[in-house]
């Protein structure tokens, strides 16, 4: 049977990107059947500075918001990375089968770690290697990310043929990554060429999963676009990246196309469409990040849904590291 694995950093500012990129692909996943395992990587999220209240807080809202926007606790696995210490463990492993070089020239780490390479942290370094414990702890099979990891999801796929060929055997399987629907890329409201990303200094940048019903209308009639109305299809939208995004942005958030919208909004101006646009998208949002709010105000019960998806996720993660173990000749218990 198909198993599903993906993952967010707690690392504060959940946006439009991270909806529509990834959780609301992770609850279309959900339920027919498929195992479906979502995890909050604060494991990975420390790999740069985290305050540890804000840490606290980044996990616990993420939570809320993968809850509030459909995720089910009964139907999926909600877990926390360090509540389950086999992705760790796994690591290490991997770290040891995972090559140095393979690691440099990964571009996260490289925009992450900026002109000062020396001076990153050891675990920004080994990013991926965790990444791939993530998946292949739990023997995933199918892995949605936006565009921006896809680089990582191979990598993913180079340890586990490394590992299999290195110990001779057939144990790790190579997983696909599942990059769909309109919007694997949304890009930066003030910039067609950067993406959409938590750690943008400037707020109108991003559309938070938390901002109210102005805040999102503000900042997409502040977007940047061109002075063109929308094309009627979307191969007009080509050398257009703010329109692009735009539009994107509008079938993801209507389950449509570019195409689609486009037979309907070609000929609009941006004076016009910018209004219908904020509308869906608050129509859509609001309503999580209320529901949001209110998780919030009981961390209690978030923790304990976490404590609980740990226990289900342990069922599965021990034995495929005990066998990892015994592959690599590790002695076990007795
Ligand atoms: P992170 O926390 O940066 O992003 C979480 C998810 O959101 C997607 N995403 C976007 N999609 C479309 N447009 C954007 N502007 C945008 N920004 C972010 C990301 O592609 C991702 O799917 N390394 C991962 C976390 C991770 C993980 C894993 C993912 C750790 N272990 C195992 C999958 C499987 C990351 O930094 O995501």
């Amino acid at each position: 049977t198909p198993r599903v694995f993906s993952g967010i950093q707690p690392s504060g500012n959940l946006h439009l990107g991270n909806y529509l990129g990834a959780i609301k692909r992770f609850v279309d996943m959900q339920g027919q059947g498929i195992e479906t395992v979502y995890c909050m990587v604060d494991l990975h999220a420390i790999t740069v500075w985290q305050d540890p209240a804000d840490l606290t807080r980044s996990t616990r809202e993420l939570c809320a918001g993968f809850i509030a926007s459909g995720i089910d606790p009964e139907q999926s696995i909600l877990i926390n990375q360090s509540q389950v210490p086999e992705h760790a463990q796994l690591a290490w492993v991997f770290n040891c089968v995972a090559r140095m070089g393979w690691m440099q020239r990964m571009t996260q780490f490289k925009d992450k770690a900026g002109k000062n390479a020396q001076n990153a942290s050891l675990g920004l370094l080994a990013y991926p290697s965790l990444m791939a414990a993530d998946i292949l702890i739990y023997h995933a099979t199918h892995v949605p990310v936006g565009e921006d990891q896809k680089q990582h999801l191979e990598l993913t796929r180079d340890i586990a043929a490394k590992f299999n060929h290195d110990y001779g055997v057939d144990f790790f399987p190579l997983t696909e990554p599942v990059i769909e629907g309109a919007a694997t890329r949304v890009m930066s409201l003030r910039d067609g060429a950067r993406k959409m990303s938590k750690s943008d200094p400037s707020d109108m940048s991003r559309i938070n999963m938390t901002d109210d019903a102005d805040t999102i209308a503000k900042k997409i009639r502040k977007a940047k676009t061109d002075p063109e109305p929308l094309p009627s299809e979307a191969a007009g939208l080509e050398d257009r990246p703010e329109a692009r995004n735009l539009v994107s942005i509008y079938a993801a958030l209507t389950d449509s196309d570019a195409d689609t919208v486009l037979a309907e909004m070609g000929g609009r101006q941006f004076s016009e469409f910018k209004p219908m646009l904020a509308e869906i998208a608050v129509e859509k949002l609001a309503p999580i990040s209320a529901e949001m709010a209110r998780l919030m105000a009981d961390p209690a019960e978030i923790d304990r849904i976490l404590t609980r998806g740990a226990q289900r996720a342990r069922e599965i993660t021990a034995p495929i590291l005990r066998r990892t173990y015994d592959i690599v000749g590790m002695v076990g218990p007795a």
